[in-house]
């Protein structure tokens, strides 16, 4: 496919991001002002500095970096601000609807109040559909670095603003923090009838996949790309219809591929897993959904086809009602 062809496709047709966490769309130049207006020390002198950082062999180098960065997130308005010049990606990039992950472990420990941040994104994601009806749905997610009993006392926290939540989800270190340490977690969520999700599959084995859905009762899978390790487990995913949430210019970063040539993608959509593409972390990878569309679409060479297959799975693995996903998936018909 010709690259402005692409382009022009991809930007055109309505879509869904399904894996991004709001502190992964702090960009430099935000850091820099609220690291100003907050009084916080950074480590890097510039934002030509810090961006220079971002150059990591696995995931645990841009953890240190992000988890440093999200630091200077400290009042309401930070996060509303945060989460507004991501929907403003969204309203550019026709992304009619996203369900956004953020990390309340990172800001307690900080002494940031969950009502601060809940209040400064839920007002950005309120105003967004407001103004431009791109839909959305919150997701917190856990710190599996952190201990069980941790994130426990933080889901009670959480409970008083339930409402806003459309699941839970685990994140950060996967090597070394594999999904039974969450059982307990994970049965009291879904006790409490909220839907959940984890990473797995991203630099650990396709076994985190497994235990994920068995021992977590997800929903959906965030990465999973290791799944093309296990025959037996792709026919499964593919059988149960459960979502991956591929991100593949985190991948590429991150080292969890050599190229994008290497990615497991077309792979995935062969064996008919219901996979998608989101960004995950765009302002520390070098990409929101539409270019990781573009890049991983000429990497492997994907056909029109392929691509208004993607951004339909977007909608069929969303937490939006059948009858939003049936809109979604109409106006895609017609491409
Ligand atoms: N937190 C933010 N981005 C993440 C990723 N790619 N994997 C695990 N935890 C994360
Ligand atoms: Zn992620």
């Amino acid at each position: 496919m010709n690259r402005n062809y692409l382009q022009t496709l991809v930007y055109a047709i309505p879509k869904a991001e399904l894996h991004v966490h709001i502190e992964g769309t702090l960009e430099p130049g935000l850091i820099f002002r609220l690291a100003g207006c907050n009084n916080v020390k950074m480590k890097y002198t510039s934002i030509e500095e810090l961006h220079s950082a971002y150059r990591f062999s696995n995931l645990q180098e841009f953890l240190d970096i992000y988890y440093q960065g999200a630091g200077v997130l400290l009042q309401e308005e930070d996060f509303y601000d945060l989460t507004m010049a991501y929907l403003k990606k969204c309203r550019e990039e026709n992304i009619v609807h996203t369900e956004i992950f953020f990390d309340p472990q990172t800001h307690t420990h900080r002494g940031v109040s969950l009502k601060t941040v809940v209040n400064g994104i839920q007002l950005a994601l309120n105003q967004a559909q407001q103004k431009w009806q791109i839909t959305s749905r919150l997701i917190p997610n856990f710190l599996r670095h952190l201990s069980e009993e941790d994130a426990i006392a933080c889901f009670q926290q959480l409970l008083e603003f339930r409402e806003y939540f459309a699941g839970f989800g685990l994140d950060s270190s996967e090597v070394g923090h594999p999904p039974a340490k969450f059982e307990r977690l994970f049965k009291r969520i879904r006790k409490e009838g909220f839907r959940t999700v984890a990473h797995a599959g991203e630099e650990g084995p396709a076994q985190n996949v497994w235990d994920s859905i068995h021992l977590l009762g997800v929903s959906r899978i965030d990465h999973g790309v290791r799944s093309v390790d296990d025959p037996e487990l792709l026919n499964e995913l593919a059988r149960l219809q459960i979502p991956l949430t591929v991100c593949p210019l985190s991948n590429l970063k991150l080292k969890v591929v050599n190229g994008l040539k290497d990615h497991p993608l077309k792979k995935l959509l062969d064996h008919k897993v219901l996979a998608t593409v989101n960004s995950d972390d765009p302002a520390y990878f070098g990409g929101y959904l539409s270019q990781n569309l573009i890049e991983i679409a000429e990497a492997l060479d994907l056909t029109k086809e392929e691509i208004i297959q993607l951004a339909k799975n977007s909608f069929t693995a969303s937490f939006l009602d059948e009858a939003d996903k049936q809109k979604w998936i109409t106006e895609l018909n017609k491409f």
